[in-house]
């Protein structure tokens, strides 16, 4: 049976992590997948999640099923932190997922019951996951121009161009906030914009949230759900929180959907269930505990915003850095459109032809996007990357 299959290549984003660890170079640098680090190179667990841990390994008194909806405390918690003032609506039901992606695969199935012949449009470019995730469940997918590499700035006419042929019914994908690969968020301005749009053609927005905090406060980067939320009747959000809480081999995720009036969305939530079960049955339950801890607690809760606030300031910190650093090693060169990036990534806008000299001559590793994880900067080796980007321009 196993023969008829021929071998996949790796995934480009993964296949980075053993490329790196594999490296015997001192100096090598990791730009590569989106992990938060510290100035050391760690990816520390944060403080206040140790702490909820602490407590639930004191306090935790059963293992026992929780049901295909995960715990439900994570699910009413979370709602809150993404829809703010509107969690208690009718309209809205959260599901516990293995981490963003089990929730964007979840959401995939359940728009392909509602409608088989589904069309999402996704921008150009997006997560590298994204398309083959959502192609691979199922869904037609069409692309809007997003990012403009000449400029290194979106494409927002081009892009509300493209929209300009979406039907009745389609979805559009959006980032929430710190768009993966190119760091480059709409404004305000340009989201209402969209929510025109997706109202004036009956558009279904899906928001996939995985940096919620990253940009910004919380509050501030839900933004363009809760204005798509009162605009819209029916969208899908996608929540991850392997970033933001740092639980990334945990699996922590949740899929929120909003539907016309309760009724309908007990239908879906239904699905939901069904969709769940006949999947993965249950999700894991320990990082969604302890997020639910951690958001339940006040105290806790302030060292988490606390320490969330410090992982944002560090990454807008070395963007800076990165890009004073290149000024002087590279000073014909611009690279400023770094320092206006949000979130961990942004492209520094190099060929696939000099990603792959970074790595082989200088053991640096990124995307062949070029897109670099920004937490991989440190003020120990700032100096080395600048001089090994210029080396290869
Ligand atoms: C990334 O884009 O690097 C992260 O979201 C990790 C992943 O799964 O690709």
């Amino acid at each position: 049976m196993f023969e008829t299959l021929t071998p996949k290549p790796a995934d480009a984003i993964l296949k980075l992590i053993d490329e790196h660890r594999n490296d015997t170079r001192d100096e090598k640098v990791d730009l590569g997948v989106g992990v938060y680090r510290d100035e050391q190179g760690n990816t520390p667990i944060l403080s206040s999640v140790k702490k909820a841990e602490q407590w639930l390994v004191a306090n935790q008194s059963s293992k026992s099923y929780l049901g295909s909806r995960g715990d439900a405390v994570y699910c009413d918690a979370i709602q809150q932190l993404i829809f703010g003032d509107a969690a208690s609506s009718d309209r809205i039901s959260t599901v516990q997922t293995p981490g963003g992606s089990g929730a964007l695969r979840v959401a995939a199935e359940l728009v392909l019951r509602a409608n088989p012949n589904a069309t999402m449009w996704v921008s150009d470019p997006t997560w590298n996951n994204h398309v083959p995730l959502l192609g691979e469940a199922g869904i037609n997918l069409r692309e809007f121009p997003y990012y403009d590499g000449a400029s290194k700035g979106i494409r927002f006419d081009a892009m509300v161009d493209a929209l300009g042929d979406a039907a009745e019914g389609d979805l559009i994908l959006l980032h929430g906030c710190c768009h993966n690969p190119t760091g480059m968020d709409l404004s305000v301005e340009q989201w209402q914009k969209v929510a025109d749009i997706v109202e004036s053609q009956k558009l279904i927005p899906f928001i996939d949230m995985a940096y919620q905090g990253f940009a910004n406060e919380v509050d501030e980067d839900a933004y363009p759900v809760r204005l798509m939320y009162e605009r819209t009747p029916e969208m899908i959000v996608t929540h991850s929180c392997s970033k933001n809480f740092g639980l990334y081999r945990d699996r922590v995720g949740a899929l929120c959907i909003v539907a016309r009036d309760g009724g309908t969305v007990r239908t879906v939530d239904s699905q939901a269930m069904f969709v769940v079960r006949t999947m993965y049955s249950i999700p894991p339950d320990h990082g969604a505990a302890v997020v639910a801890k951690i958001l339940n607690d006040s105290e806790l809760r302030a060292e988490w915003l606390a320490e969330l606030a410090q992982m944002r300031q560090r990454l807008k910190g070395m963007r800076s850095l990165l890009v004073a650093e290149l000024e002087k090693i590279a000073p014909n060169h611009d690279f400023s459109h770094v320092a206006r990036t949000t979130g961990m990534f942004c492209y520094l806008g190099v060929t696939p032809e000099q990603v792959a000299r970074l790595k082989k001559e200088r053991g640096i590793y990124l995307v062949d996007s070029s897109r670099i994880n920004v937490c991989g900067i440190t003020e120990g080796n700032v100096q080395y990357l600048a001089e090994s980007i210029a080396s290869v321009l």
